[in-house]
């Protein structure tokens, strides 16, 4: 994750990694449980993992006020963190395990990246038909204005 510049920016992006790592972590530890036939202790994990959801969403909360998001501003943020894994993160982590010898890492994190660039393919595409849309939603209502305005002027 790169550095926002402010502590506190950069204290929340780190809670909410922490945080979504615990839930996702704790599903996890829920399917082995189970497999192991512990079928209290995996819905403890899951009711856990449930909470860390709620966590991880209030940091986000803080990272991505709400009321300041919009469609188009959400896509572009998926998009930014997506070619980061793909063209930053990825790559580094692949250098990184082909040094240690780790080709079962080389492999996932050649693959990831390679999933994270079709990921940044999909949302490009959503945020330009969501561009195109709204253009033309734009022209209806405009329009629709002049119709409207011409109406007012002739009564
Ligand atoms: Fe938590
Ligand atoms: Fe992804």
């Amino acid at each position: 994750m790169k550095s926002s510049g402010n502590r506190t920016t950069d204290n929340l992006q780190a809670a909410f990694a922490g945080e979504s790592m615990a839930n996702r972590k704790y599903l996890y530890f829920a399917k082995i449980a189970r497999k192991l036939g512990n079928e209290e202790i995996a819905k403890l994990f899951e009711e856990t993992a449930h909470q860390e959801t709620g966590h991880a969403f209030a940091h986000l909360e803080l990272l991505y006020p709400s009321n300041e998001m919009t469609v188009e501003k959400v896509l572009e943020l998926a998009i930014e963190g997506e070619l980061y894994e793909t063209n930053q993160m990825y790559p580094e982590f692949e250098r990184i395990a082909l040094e240690e010898g780790r080709i079962d890492a080389v492999d996932e994190f050649r693959e990831q990246a390679a999933e994270s660039k079709e990921h940044a393919g999909i949302f490009e595409k959503a945020a330009k038909r969501f561009k195109a849309l709204t253009l033309v939603e734009k022209y209806h209502a405009d329009r629709y204005q002049k119709a409207l305005d011409k109406l007012q002027e002739s009564a």
